[in-house]
């Protein structure tokens, strides 16, 4: 009576023309299950044997599950799991890298996705949904670390609101639901871009997907559209917007594969330092990206702040950090069912995507603060800033430089307008050339 695993199977690969239920994104597409879940507990071996599966046969690992979504809880992988995901994108796929979808999560507006390590690892990515009407479904959790959104289940009773989807017994469902049924949508897309070019590797997936996803009518109430400093225009839960297949396929054609990958420390703060009651905690690292050493940084993809903190109550804690060309991440919200006084967080790495394409070098800030009813206290004792990316970025630099030079003469309506338009032309033209 487990029907999640073939619902979420059904949705990615469904036959098409099959005459029972709808036609999956990717129906040329092979899929397999493996059964996990199916026992009332999890270990540590069970997901890295799970994740690693055949990793030179299987392409794409589509995970609608992760911790408990009950707002409390702060859970990642541990060592072996970390390891297989850490093997899957390096060596997965004849070294192209194996790509993992992860569903962000249905704790709803009282969790957050970055408390999910899972979701929240630079080697997967994160999805979340949309409802049928473009606005955020209510089972949302919103966070820093999701790449993207596709559509799932709109709100209660409307029956033409649910995902169709293959079910047991050969039956058809439409009532499929959650970020359960948005990652595995993201996971057919992917695999239609790796129909157009098997070269992708796990990295050319996320650049395609922040370059072709859209905002469209994407809307949530709280979470206002912005733009990073290299003009991206990303949303605190929907990513960089809604995965636009078609848009995916015809870049992932002419892709060339995005330039090595680096890694630098850009510094660290391990005095511990009061978080007040009232107001905030403001903490600055200036960094050079490591420039002029092997591992230079200079255009971003993902970044983690490590992070060391207690509090008296740490569903109450509020945690902002700003990069040098001004793009501010919110990497832990409220979650108000959380009342651990005494674990906190431990070198926990929260990500954010939102810096994708900026340059790291400059002045970082780390805002901390008490959000709630009741004056709490804390202590900060450390933030390590991990950067993410590489030295050279084809695209990029175009892109900057068409924004800058709409930034300087134009208004900013017409900007924002025409901003899209421009980053689209500007890439097209140097895929072209490619
Ligand atoms: C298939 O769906 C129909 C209609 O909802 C239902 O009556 C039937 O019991 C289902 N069959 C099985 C085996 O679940
Ligand atoms: C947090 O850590 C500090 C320093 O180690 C300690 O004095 C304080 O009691 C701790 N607070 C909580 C809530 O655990
Ligand atoms: C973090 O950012 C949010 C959204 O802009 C804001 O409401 C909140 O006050 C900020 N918190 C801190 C500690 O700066």
């Amino acid at each position: 009576f487990q029907s999640h695993g073939t619902r979420c199977a059904g949705e990615v690969s469904a036959a098409a023309n099959n005459n029972i239920c709808g036609v999956g994104v990717a129906y040329n597409s092979k899929v397999a299950g493996i059964r996990m879940l199916d026992q009332p507990f999890m270990t540590d071996i069970i997901e890295a044997s799970s994740i690693s599966h055949m990793p030179q046969l299987i392409d794409i690992y589509s995970a609608s599950w992760g911790p408990t979504d009950n707002g409390k809880t702060v859970d990642g992988p541990r060592e072996l799991t970390l390891q297989a995901m850490a093997d899957g994108v390096n060596k997965g796929r004849g070294g192209k890298g194996s790509i993992y979808v992860w569903a962000s999560g249905d704790g709803g507006s009282y969790d957050d996705c970055n408390c999910d390590g899972y979701a929240s690892s630079m080697w997967t990515i994160s999805i979340n949904s949309a409802i049928n009407d473009g606005r955020t479904a209510l089972y949302d959790e919103s966070c820093s670390s999701t790449l993207a959104s596709t559509f799932s289940n709109g709100r209660k009773r409307n029956p033409e609101a649910g995902v169709a989807t293959t079910d047991l017994y050969g039956n058809c469902t439409l009532r499929h639901s959650g970020t359960s049924a948005a990652a595995p949508e993201a996971a057919g897309v992917f695999a239609l871009a790796l129909e157009a070019n098997l070269g992708l590797t796990w990295r050319d997936m996320q650049h395609l997907t922040v370059l072709t996803s859209k905002r469209n009518q994407l809307h949530d109430e709280v979470h206002q559209w912005r733009r990073n400093g290299v003009g991206l225009e990303f949303n605190h839960l929907f990513g960089y917007g809604v995965l636009d297949a078609g848009a995916m396929v015809k870049m992932a054609k002419d892709w060339k594969t995005v330039p090595e990958r680096f890694h630098c420390v850009g510094g660290s703060v391990q005095d511990p330092e009061k978080i007040p009651p009232t107001g905030k905690l403001v903490l600055t690292l200036t960094t050079d990206a490591c420039e002029g050493k092997e591992n230079f940084v200079r255009y971003l993809e993902h970044v983690q702040a490590v992070i060391t903190v207690n509090a008296t109550r740490r569903g109450d804690l509020n945690i902002n950090m700003t990069s040098p060309m001004g793009t501010k991440s919110i990497l832990l919200s409220r979650r108000p069912r959380d009342d651990d006084s005494k674990v906190g967080f431990d070198k926990w790495p929260f990500m954010t995507t939102h810096t994708w394409g900026e340059d790291a070098r400059g002045t970082w800030t780390l805002e901390l603060g008490f959000v709630g009813s009741a004056p709490q206290k804390g202590v900060l004792k450390e933030w390590t800033l991990m950067l993410h990316g590489t030295q050279s970025a084809p695209y990029i630099d175009q892109v900057v430089r068409d924004y800058q030079s709409k930034l300087a003469m134009s208004k900013k309506e017409e900007l924002e307008e025409e901003l899209d338009e421009a980053v689209e032309r500007s890439l097209k033209s140097i895929l072209r050339e490619n």
